[in-house]
């Protein structure tokens, strides 16, 4: 890494160790330029989103390895899901921290907190299997072969999700794949971004006298398609916040059906992307404006839909007045 007092850095490399560290620079405020001929999925998403600039080049001796790391001292290997949190490190739990610092091999996503792995020991093997939206990714059974396989070598393993690994996390089915397997498998939870995105923009989910719960639901898939099994009318009629996660491209699709289906078309509605990062954007409309205010933005977001995304919570607040 070579830095100069404009705040720019360029780093060498293109693998999962060469993400963390871009990460970490990112999270300092510094334009980062990465020198690579290939880069993990995870660089080329935040190259993608114009985060980073990627050139493409060979980088005599890079940093890249390959070798899988010996178990330390374990005689059988374990794996551990983490809740990485929504991207800040300092949202990473304590117990997840150590579960990393005591790992043989890091199984990562593009959404986990990169940052928290540039520390690491250099012997620390990190695989990037990265999902990007629209792009490059990892089938899920081929990680999951990847936590078995690495745990049956007598490693300790770690895979490092974003958010909680319950919530749309598919942490369940990695569980299930390790029990299968005989693998013993541990979860350390994480902060959601279905509760944290919001939080980050000053936004809280439930708020007393304005609403007394929150659903969240995934917009992976529109309304009206045949894998969907949400029940929009339901929904429009529950009173509660409505948290969306994944739901970036279906966003205006997701709105239309709930005011279809009778919720307030002045609603309020904010979409809050790259939360707890230092590329966090925040809008702000109702339910019938949102898709057309926040058509600039790209995943990963998080829209809240519900009065407690309005301007005026605080003069509508219940606080200092009895139950
Ligand atoms: C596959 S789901 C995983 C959710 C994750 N397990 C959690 O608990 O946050 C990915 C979605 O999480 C949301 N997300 C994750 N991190 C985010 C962030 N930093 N800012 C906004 N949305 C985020 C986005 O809706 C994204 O499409």
């Amino acid at each position: 890494v070579s830095t100069d007092i404009t705040r720019r850095v360029a780093v060498l490399g293109g693998d999962a160790r060469a993400a963390a560290e871009a990460s970490r620079w990112l999270d300092q405020g510094v334009d980062v330029t990465v020198v690579a001929a290939e880069v993990t999925a995870a660089i080329q998403d935040l190259a993608d989103r114009g985060l980073l600039v990627w050139v493409r080049a060979e980088v005599a001796d890079g940093p890249d390895r390959q070798d899988d790391p010996s178990p330390a001292g374990r005689s059988e290997g374990s794996v551990t899901l983490v809740g990485g949190g929504p991207g800040d490190p300092g949202l990473l739990t304590v117990a997840g921290r150590e579960a990393l610092e005591s790992a043989d091999v890091v199984i990562t996503d593009r959404l986990a907190p990169l940052t928290s792995l540039a520390t690491l020991r250099p012997e620390v093997r990190i695989i990037d299997v990265s999902k990007i939206p629209g792009g490059r990714s990892t089938p899920q059974e081929e990680i999951d072969c990847l936590l078995v396989e690495h745990a049956l070598a007598g490693r300790s393993v770690v895979r490092l999700k974003g958010g909680d690994p319950f919530v749309f996390g598919r942490g369940g089915e990695e569980v299930a794949a390790c029990e299968a397997a005989g693998v013993p498998v541990t979860v350390i939870p994480g902060v959601t971004s279905a509760v944290a995105a919001a939080a980050a923009a000053g936004i809280p989910v439930t708020h007393r006298g304005v609403t007394q719960g929150f659903t969240v639901i995934s917009g992976h898939v529109p309304p009206d398609h045949p894998d969907s099994t949400l029940d929009f009318a339901a929904l429009a009629r529950s009173g509660t916040t409505l948290v969306v996660l994944m739901g970036v491209r279906t966003l205006g699709a997701i709105c239309a059906a709930l005011v279809d289906a009778g919720l307030d078309a002045n609603t309020p509605a904010a979409v809050v992307a790259d939360a707890t990062r230092p590329s966090q954007q925040v809008v702000r409309g109702t339910v019938s404006t949102i898709d057309q205010d926040a058509r600039d933005v790209r995943p990963p977001a998080v829209a809240v839909i519900g009065d407690v995304a309005g301007p005026s919570l605080r003069s509508r607040s219940s606080l200092g007045t009895d139950r």
